[in-house]
């Protein structure tokens, strides 16, 4: 069994009646001044079709996300736009279920098992064939700290064995991505994001950003600050404390090429 993704991009613009799609890598419909960029990413779930090594043509993927999801999109964000209505998060959800249920079996043999909206780079949501009636909620935030990977047990030279120029005893700094992911009821209201931002900042990013983590936080004083590590600090901070909605993940990148997700088990 394999799981296939794709992203779609596509933009929708209440301003004008023309569309254009010149480059679907950039977004198709797109046209040439400004709309609302969004992304949808699909997995499909399935098996490899012997004959052509697909589990679903990516050309027939596209062509069905924006056959059933775009007008979904663009005649609800068009109409709240004329009409200077907000399109909020608790309508987002909707939408995003009811292009669930449009693309539902739309994949020949194969199964829709993820679908995410991308808002931006930095927020997107998601729903999932497992859990079908919570949403996943994921937004990114950043923190700049030092630390020093090092543990007194071991000598200097097994220190610089272990963690190699990581153990440098003046110690060196990151700038640390925190993607928190939180899941709540579908059709349940009262999640906002600034609220959930607020919390975020509040228990975690102010307390890591622009500090030593060996000095400054007793965790580290027990932990070595690995992203492992802070993976689990940042769940601890954050666990119990998101009202109504629920920790599901923290993924910490220490650098584009180094992160780690904890589920809290
Ligand atoms: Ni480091």
């Amino acid at each position: 069994m394999h799981i296939l993704g794709r992203q779609v991009r596509f933009s929708v613009k209440p301003f004008a009646s023309e569309q254009r799609a010149d480059n679907v890598y950039v977004s198709t419909p797109i046209n040439e001044g400004l709309s609302f960029y969004l992304e949808l990413s699909v997995k499909i779930k399935g098996s490899v079709n012997p004959d052509t090594g697909f589990v679903v043509n990516v050309v027939d993927i596209d062509r069905i996300v924006l056959k059933e999801a775009f007008p979904i999109f663009s005649k609800r964000l068009s109409d709240n736009f004329k009409s200077g209505r907000d399109t909020g998060y608790s309508e987002l959800v909707e939408l995003l279920g009811l292009t669930w249920c449009a693309l539902s079996g739309r994949f020949d043999g194969a199964r829709l098992s993820e679908l995410s909206l991308n808002l931006n780079p930095f927020r997107k949501m998601t729903i999932d064939s497992k859990e079908f009636e919570m949403v996943y909620y994921s937004e990114k935030f950043e923190f700049s700290a030092a630390h020093k990977l090092w543990n007194d047990k071991f000598s200097k030279e097994e220190n610089f064995e272990a963690f190699g120029k990581c153990a440098n005893p003046n110690g060196h700094g990151h700038n640390y991505t925190v993607e928190v992911t939180v899941k709540s009821p579908a059709g349940k209201g009262g999640f906002s994001i600034g609220g959930f931002e607020k919390i975020v900042d509040d228990e975690l990013i102010k307390i890591l950003d622009h500090k030593n983590l060996n000095e400054d936080l007793e965790f580290f004083t027990k932990a070595i600050p690995t992203v492992e590590n802070i993976a689990i600090f940042a769940w601890d901070r954050l666990i119990g404390r998101l009202d109504q909605i629920k920790l599901h993940c923290v993924t910490i990148w220490e650098t584009e090429r180094t992160y780690c997700s904890y589920y809290g088990l």
